[in-house]
């Protein structure tokens, strides 16, 4: 089963993620759009996980205590120099700090049990849009107006990651409260 854990958001910050998203769409020639739904904010990706070592795994995370913080929507930037751009992102501002701290437990948790850290530093980020083309000029992503909304990670999870019926699909199987 492909894993990861990550940070999901409530409706309010799925809208203000989707009007981002609409602002690069109007400038995109084509590209792969993520679904309101799906939008999220990767705190380690896990990749293929064999099933039997789900207890392990959920018995980690689930040892997690870390507090609560404060997130709200940040800039829209890119991953890729390229057209297609190969992702389109906003990035999260606000208690950072905490955010980095639950992150890095998260990898602290994880490597023990064979989950190697990333070789590069985290880059936290929601991704809007991946292989994206510009037909004209690329938006200045610094004058999108982004909603700044804020938002308080209650919550981190273990989510599955599947393909249903040619769709993305991601699911929580274990939610991880912040204390
Ligand atoms: P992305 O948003 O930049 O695509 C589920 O695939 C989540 O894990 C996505 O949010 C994805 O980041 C992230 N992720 C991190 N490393 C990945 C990798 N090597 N392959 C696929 N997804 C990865």
């Amino acid at each position: 089963m492909r894993l990861f854990v990550g940070i999901e958001f409530p409706t309010r910050i799925l809208e203000g993620l989707a009007l981002c998203q609409e602002a690069v769409r109007a400038k995109a020639a084509k590209g792969r759009f993520k679904r309101r739904e799906n939008f999220h904010l990767t705190l380690k990706f896990l990749g293929e996980v064999a099933t039997d070592r789900l207890p392990e795994l959920q018995k980690v995370l689930g040892a997690i205590r870390e507090p609560r913080f404060s997130l709200h929507l940040g800039h829209l930037g890119q991953f890729g120099g390229g057209n297609p751009v190969r992702v389109v992102w906003v990035d999260v501002a606000g208690d950072m700090a905490q955010m980095i701290r639950l992150q890095q437990r998260v990898e602290a948790g994880l490597g023990p049990i064979g989950f190697a850290a990333e070789s590069r530093p985290w880059r936290p980020h929601i991704t809007l849009a991946q292989d994206v083309v510009f037909a004209g000029e690329k938006p200045d992503w610094n004058k999108v107006a982004v909603p700044q909304d804020l938002f308080v990670a209650e919550e981190f999870a273990l989510i599955l990651s599947e393909e249903v019926e040619r769709r993305r699909e991601y699911t929580p199987i274990q939610r991880i409260p912040l204390a």
